[in-house]
């Protein structure tokens, strides 16, 4: 059996950067609070023309670039999304159409903010198992849709922007064994209701209170891989709340490793975050190729799934 391991990364991040003081004059919060409670100053919100496929394929077409792939070797396209524009069709296949994947299968993807996550570890495992070689994984998200500009307790938080890799066969194995769970019967807590309310709705302390308490399952991501906390040289959380990124790298000791703060810039982007996050360690070289990095996401459904990688 073949190995699998990242290829090369591609992020999008829209460009119109909106501040907390922004925010501040729709809702009735403050720069002040913002960070003091989540440690955002900043996120993107995207345009009209910045659509998950168009974000998703601009962040696709750079992690083929890094790979030194073109969309031709692509054999199957993931979307990772919980934030499609409409239910049909998907946001899959307009990707690997926009990239010039013209032979690549194509699908979306919904494990909400920890989809990221199961999207690499469903590649892999794929890759691994010989039916296929190379594949897009593409984690593309526009919460600014689903977002109710007027419930201070979520606007603040919600943001928009895309980030992808491929996973490929490889020699070495270098995607560790995914842990994931879910708490299903806690379903309510992060949802989109549907029907009259098609917004983005969160018990934000409920789910900050189970995301602390993720801090063995988080550990034993590690364990699964072989590797101890201390010898993580990046940790990569989703990026809900910079309390909770804190948190799980603290609880776990990851004492020698780079923690992803993207949050602070870019707001919370649901699936999209753990790749933004992952090439905001390689673009500031806290982190290089090679090194193992722990990938955790977690959120709606509720649902949680995690990996050590080696970085792209
Ligand atoms: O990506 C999916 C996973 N999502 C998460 O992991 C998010 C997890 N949750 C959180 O990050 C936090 O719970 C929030 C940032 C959403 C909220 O922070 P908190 O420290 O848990 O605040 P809270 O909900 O306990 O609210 C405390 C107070 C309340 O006022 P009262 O009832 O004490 O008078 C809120 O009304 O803060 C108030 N509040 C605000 N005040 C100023 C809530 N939002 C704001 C705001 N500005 N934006």
């Amino acid at each position: 059996m073949t190995g699998a391991r990242l290829l090369g990364l591609g992020v999008y991040r829209p460009a119109r950067l909106v501040t907390n003081d922004e925010i501040a004059q729709q809702v009735d919060t403050s720069d002040a609070w913002i960070r003091s409670r989540t440690g955002i100053a900043t996120r993107r919100i995207a345009d009209a023309e910045e659509t998950t496929a168009a974000m998703g394929a601009a962040a696709a077409e750079k992690a083929l670039a890094a790979a030194g792939l073109t969309a031709d070797s692509i054999d199957l396209v993931i979307a990772a999304t919980c934030t499609s524009p409409s239910q049909i069709p998907g946001v899959g296949p307009q990707i690997a159409y926009r990239v010039g994947a013209a032979r690549a299968g194509a699908f979306d993807l919904n494990g909400g903010c920890a989809g990221f996550s199961y999207a690499v570890s469903t590649a892999a495992d794929m890759v691994r198992g010989g039916g296929v070689r190379q594949v897009l994984v593409v984690a593309t998200e526009r919460l600014s849709d689903y977002t109710d500009w007027a419930d201070r307790s979520t606007c603040i938080l919600l943001a928009d922007g895309a980030g992808a890799t491929v996973v490929g066969a490889s020699d070495t194995d270098e995607i560790g064994p995914a842990v994931w769970g879910h708490d299903g019967s806690r379903h309510e807590v992060i949802q989109v209701p549907g029907g009259d309310d098609n917004l983005f709705r969160m018990a934000g302390q409920s789910v900050f209170r189970w995301a602390i308490s993720l801090v063995p399952t988080v550990r034993q991501i590690c364990e699964r891989a072989g590797v101890a906390p201390e010898q993580l040289a990046g940790i990569v959380p989703h990026q809900a709340n910079l309390r909770i990124v804190e948190a799980l790298a603290t609880g776990i000791g990851a004492t020698n490793a780079a923690v992803a703060r993207d949050v602070v810039d870019s707001g919370n982007t649901s699936a999209a975050s753990i790749p933004l996050g992952l090439a905001s360690l390689l673009d500031a070289g806290r982190i290089r190729r090679g090194d193992p990095v722990l990938l955790f996401g977690f959120g709606a459904g509720l649902t949680y799934c995690g990996q050590v990688v080696r970085c792209p």
